[in-house]
């Protein structure tokens, strides 16, 4: 939780100001407490579901092992994150492979491991009865559907389109569902879907629920669905608006379709949610310093992060709400626009922000950084990655270091 004390921002009892001190800067900083609060407000408001956690949103190795511990599933986009949740010790028997282009090597993998594979594709189909026979295994499988559904979101985060490069047609389910049970060592046990992220008008999952249930009731004439996957796409409260959905409303719309279609179809697979943003987004800040102000077109203000470490506000146009972290209690005294140390005129956190009196050497605050931060981070501009710390009432733990020069030349031969 946020709080302010004497003038600093405080994140789950710890003083931001000495993080940043005692770690410097730029840094990632995580409120445990907060990210487990936000894990079982999705356990208690589906008590009968599973809940897989989108590694891809942060798959920083202590949030997943947090996770795990809470009893987290996941959904892994790629071998690494498969190989990061086991190391995770989230069980196997809890995770969804997905992925629209997997490699050959990736299928061998997630067969190999025993994990459910989400199938994008008739020709992804075939591939995987052919590793699964080769390596003597059976493939559990779900198709991965294209809802054609349009929730109101970024279009780059929309992904339940009809025009959109993931899943199969509606058109082509009952064919790809009978040619997974005539396939070898594929069994169908499920079905897919994921319409898209940030999304906060949620009534478009009653829509994406009633296709889904009508899907499993036709292919449940010849397959024993044990699950059903309705994705993630909760969103968070970015901008600090009065009242924004949370699981518990998104139960109110999903549980009772779910609850009397399965009973009219006379099934009852598991449901299972892959929520990614609504878990750790709002856990995270990251902390930067102040280089330089100037006064240009704007009041322009240097910090030490970039859309190396924070993609988003560049990629999406996304807002982060700004605070100064050491005048956390000052008044707002002019307008400034937050920007990055990389070469590109794009590189901007937050424009025209209107904050306290901000000079060389204050300490920014990023807020609801902890989704799609640290995980669509990069090197670019021989930026070494900042380090990542984990706080909890009151006692901080650093999770991975900062990264070194040396790791920047570490693969060049
Ligand atoms: N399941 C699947 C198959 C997904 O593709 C995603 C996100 C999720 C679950 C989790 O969605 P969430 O609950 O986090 O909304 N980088 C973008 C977001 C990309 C989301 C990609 N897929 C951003 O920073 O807004």
């Amino acid at each position: 939780m946020l709080d302010i004390r004497n003038n600093h921002l405080i994140i789950d009892d710890v003083d931001t100001v000495e993080l940043s001190e005692q770690f410097g800067t730029p840094l990632y900083v995580t409120d445990k407490t907060k990210l487990k609060d936000n894990f079982q407000a999705y356990r208690s408001a589906f008590p009968k579901a599973d809940i897989y956690y989108a590694a891809k949103a942060n798959w920083d190795l202590t949030i997943l092992k947090i996770l795990a511990e809470e009893g987290a599933g996941a959904d892994v986009f790629s071998e690494g994150e498969l190989y990061i949740a086991t190391l995770a010790k989230i069980q196997t028997d809890k995770i969804l492979f997905n992925g629209n282009s997997k490699t050959d090597s990736e299928i061998e993998f997630a067969i190999k491991s025993g994990v459910k594979i989400s199938v994008d594709s008739l020709d992804e189909l075939n591939t995987i009865s052919k590793a699964a026979v080769k390596n003597d295994c059976e493939a559990n499988i779900a198709f991965r559907i294209n809802p054609d559904v349009s929730p109101d979101t970024h279009p780059k985060i929309s992904t339940g389109l009809k025009t959109s490069k993931f899943g199969i047609l509606e058109s082509e389910v009952i064919c790809a569902y009978k040619k997974a049970c005539d396939l070898p060592n594929v069994n169908p046990i499920g079905i897919h879907c994921h319409i898209g992220s940030q999304i906060l008008d949620i009534s478009v999952y009653e829509e994406a629920t009633l296709k889904m249930m009508d899907i499993a009731q036709k292919v449940s004439s010849f397959v024993e669905l044990k699950f059903i996957d309705l994705g993630g796409g909760l969103g968070i409260n970015y901008k600090k608006e009065e009242k924004i959905p949370t699981p518990k409303d998104l139960a109110d719309i999903i549980l009772p379709i779910f609850e009397e279609k399965t009973e009219l179809i006379g099934i009852s697979p598991k449901l299972i949610l892959e929520p990614g943003r609504s878990i750790v987004g709002d856990t995270t800040i990251l902390l930067s310093r102040v280089n330089t102000v100037k006064k240009a077109y704007k009041n322009f203000v240097g910090i030490d992060a970039g859309f190396n470490l924070l993609m988003r506000p560049v990629m999406y146009d996304s807002y982060h709400e700004v605070m100064v972290a050491n005048k956390a209690d000052e008044k707002v005294e002019d307008t400034y626009t937050i920007a990055g140390p990389i070469c590109e005129s794009g590189d901007i956190i937050g424009s025209d922000r209107k904050l306290p009196k901000i000079e060389k050497g204050d300490l920014i605050a990023v807020l609801d950084t902890g989704a799609y931060g640290f995980s669509m981070s990069s090197q670019y501009n021989g930026r070494p990655r900042c380090a990542e710390v984990v706080v909890c009432k009151g006692k901080a733990n650093l999770v991975r270091d900062k990264e070194t020069f040396e790791d920047l030349v570490a693969k060049f031969n």
